[in-house]
């Protein structure tokens, strides 16, 4: 009787999840192709996993994330592992900006600047699965006005995540649609594609990057927060990975001012800071990321007009790496261990009219924001 109970009870359970074919017993969505297997989950519309082939074939877990989908909303560190910060990401310079001549106040989360706007952040909400296939999920989000917060307006969005061959697509669209409101969207997807098994290093330094038209950034100061200023970086200069292809991350490591070139009172080596993408010919990749450990190549191409490199220095070795990563000695996300890569607009463009982005970092009734990127992955 008992177990014929329990028999039932699991065939009813099997029944139910040949219906729901894309949520595993994990808690994670899974989408496929034939050289990727992507999986998410809805808090933060995250990405948990990514497998890619190396150059033996073998499957790549090549992003940051954690096994257990419960860490993710109690993770004090939050590190936006591979979600959506909105409704405007990275900073608001000292918690201000205006529309209108009406000036709003956002909450000053990051030192004396907003980042990822404060506490409305997307990445923290659990977004709604709207449509699920073998190879595409979309998750949607209402996020109601909340002018105490700074952000007045309801808006409607949407992310599609799509895998095809070699390419991880990521598609987002957003509406205001009563009120002119800052939106400004990125995929804050981090990187080791050697999911931290070299055994000579952790470190990201021998990756290499190649953004071959990213010769400007915008200066920033201290904070992380872009002056107004735009330089552009000499051949071998700290910024520069526009010279020459394959560069390793730390190809400036020797120079002075790469261990505080990413502010943090001088602690934070590497990088935190935006690349201008000027004159890329239409579906061309901007940004070649690789590693010869695994031999992985990942191509960004994107609608966005720069990107955001940060080379994880604020991770302090406490947060665990996924089972999928590492090695017996390597558990945990060291400092310098990983690279985000955020397709994005400019940095504090609302609070810079002399860079022309204010139209695109505002969007009101009657407009469609929208944002584009996919992710190719080779070998070398
Ligand atoms: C904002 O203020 C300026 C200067 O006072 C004025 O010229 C402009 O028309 C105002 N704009 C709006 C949208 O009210
Ligand atoms: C993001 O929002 C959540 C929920 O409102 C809040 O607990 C958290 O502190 C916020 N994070 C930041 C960095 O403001
Ligand atoms: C998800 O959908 C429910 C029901 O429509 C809605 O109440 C909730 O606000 C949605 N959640 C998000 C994050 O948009
Ligand atoms: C996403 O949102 C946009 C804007 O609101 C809408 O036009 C589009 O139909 C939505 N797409 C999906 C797949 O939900
Ligand atoms: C990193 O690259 C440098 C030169 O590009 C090389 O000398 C070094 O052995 C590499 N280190 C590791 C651990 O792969």
């Amino acid at each position: 009787m008992r177990s014929s109970f329990f028999i039932s009870l699991l065939a009813a359970t099997s029944y139910v999840r040949a219906h729901v074919p894309k949520l595993g017993a994990d808690g994670k969505y899974t989408i496929s192709s034939s050289s990727i297997k992507a999986q998410f989950i809805p808090y933060g519309a995250t990405l948990t996993n990514l497998f890619v082939k190396d150059k033996d074939g073998k499957d790549v877990d090549v992003v940051l994330g954690y096994d257990d989908i419960a860490y993710y909303p109690k993770d004090p560190g939050h590190p936006v592992y591979n979600s959506i910060p909105g409704r405007y990401v990275n900073r608001i310079g000292h918690g201000t900006y205006s529309i209108d001549n009406k000036t709003y106040k956002t909450e000053l989360n990051d030192g004396t600047n907003t980042l990822h706007s404060g506490t409305n952040n997307w990445s923290y909400r659990t977004w709604n699965v709207t449509a699920a296939t073998d190879d595409s999920i979309t998750f949607t989000i209402r996020d109601e006005p909340n002018s105490e917060k700074g952000m007045p307006g309801l808006i409607l969005a949407n992310v599609t995540y799509s895998v095809c061959g070699d390419r991880w697509s990521i598609k987002m669209d957003a509406v205001s649609p009563s009120v002119k409101s800052p939106l400004m969207l990125t995929h804050h997807t981090y990187f080791n594609l050697d999911a931290y098994k070299n055994p000579d290093t952790v470190k990201i330094w021998n990756h290499t990057l190649y953004m071959p038209y990213s010769k400007r950034y915008l200066v920033a100061d201290d904070g992380a927060l872009p002056t107004g200023k735009i330089a552009t970086a000499e051949a071998s200069s700290i910024n520069d990975f526009a010279s020459a292809p394959g560069l390793p991350l730390g190809h400036a490591q020797r120079l002075q001012g790469f261990s505080s070139n990413c502010g943090g009172g001088g602690a934070c080596e590497g990088y935190n800071g935006y690349f201008l993408i000027e004159d890329a010919p239409a579906d061309t990749a901007v940004v070649t990321l690789a590693s010869p450990f695994s031999g992985i190549k990942a191509e960004l191409r994107t609608d966005q007009p720069g990107v955001v490199i940060y080379s994880c220095n604020w991770f302090d070795g406490t947060a665990d790496l996924k089972s999928t990563q590492g090695t017996g000695r390597n558990k945990k996300v060291v400092r310098s261990s990983c690279v985000a890569i955020e397709a994005q607009d400019y940095v504090d463009g609302i609070n810079h009219p002399e860079w022309g982005r204010r139209n695109t970092q505002i969007t009101g009734p009657g407009q469609k924001y929208s944002w584009e990127s996919s992710w190719t992955f080779t070998t070398l």
